[in-house]
């Protein structure tokens, strides 16, 4: 039978180099996208495909993200003095249950095949869920409800992909592909931002995974891969063979807010979702075109 899917892990000690100088003194993950932390975004994600227990590998520099959902006893003491509802209910909306949220520390950074690894002891023997923060997605089913969807139907490893320019296959994890329905393919290999001769296809891997546990302990190897760093990608393609393994052709679209274009689309986009400011944002959008 089919585990269900109640854990995710959530890398977050990353540098953000490329944000310098706002993450100077600042988790990159506390990025906003018009309001709400990218962090947030992510969680509130994984609540809607049904995750419970949150483990965030973090590093120095990054309690905020802890404190953002915590209780903010002060804030909602004013707030309610004020009687400002809508305001509560946001503090409210990014506050989760006592006890469902654990924090482990990434103390090198040793790629993102080792963070995942630090989350061994919380993930235990159970399914469990990876979002990159990083990577946001616009759609109408949350990416990772399509993912937790596929993995109910398949019962093993579901990867979210999408086709990338030929030329991007070094930037990313790629799939050596089999079987394919145009939505769900099988996956046959995996190779980690391989050269654009050597790709195996287009079609890459984004920040969202849903994996089973067995992948700890080729983590655990500590093997170094491209760019010298532990890759998740190379302990997920010893799973192949042994579990059904899958890429998704996610429903939606995805932004990459680690780099400075992507980050400001993703605030278009998202601007442009929202009723009360959609108006305005596309009036003076007109004024720069
Ligand atoms: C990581 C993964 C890569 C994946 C990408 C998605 O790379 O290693 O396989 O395609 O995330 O965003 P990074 O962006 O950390 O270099």
């Amino acid at each position: 039978m089919t585990k269900p899917l109640r854990k995710a892990v959530l890398p977050v000690a990353g540098l953000g180099t490329r944000f310098l100088p706002a993450t100077k003194a600042m988790a990159k993950e506390m990025l906003p996208v018009v309001d709400k932390p990218l962090i947030q975004y992510a969680v509130e994600e994984a609540r809607a495909a049904g995750v419970q227990q949150f483990c965030l590998v973090t590093g120095r520099g990054k309690t905020a993200i802890v404190e953002h959902f915590d209780i903010a006893y002060e804030l909602e003491a004013t707030l309610r003095a004020r009687h400002k509802e809508a305001e509560l209910r946001m503090l409210r909306e990014s506050q989760l249950p006592p006890g469902s949220i654990v924090t482990v520390r990434q103390q090198e950074p040793m790629g993102l095949g080792h963070a995942i690894w630090c989350a061994r002891a919380f993930v235990g023997d159970d399914p469990f869920a990876i979002l990159l923060p990083d990577d946001l997605v616009l759609s109408e089913t949350p990416c990772l409800q399509q993912l937790a969807e596929a993995y109910y139907q398949t019962g093993g490893c579901v990867v979210a992909v999408t086709e990338v320019p030929h030329e991007h296959t070094n930037r990313y994890g790629i799939l050596d592909i089999g079987k394919d329905d145009g939505r769900l393919v099988e996956v046959k290999g995996l190779v980690e931002k391989p050269k654009p001769e050597d790709a195996p296809s287009d079609l890459s891997i984004i920040g969202r995974y849903v994996m089973v546990p067995e992948v700890m302990q080729y983590l655990g190897m500590l093997e170094r891969g491209a760019g010298g760093e532990v890759q998740l990608t190379d302990a997920m393609a010893k799973l192949i063979g042994q579990v059904p393994f899958h890429g998704l052709r996610y429903e939606g679209r995805r932004f990459d807010c680690g780099d400075k274009i992507g980050f400001l689309e993703a605030q278009i986009a998202f601007a442009l979702k929202r009723p009360e400011m959609a108006g305005a944002v596309r009036a003076f959008l007109k004024t720069y075109v």
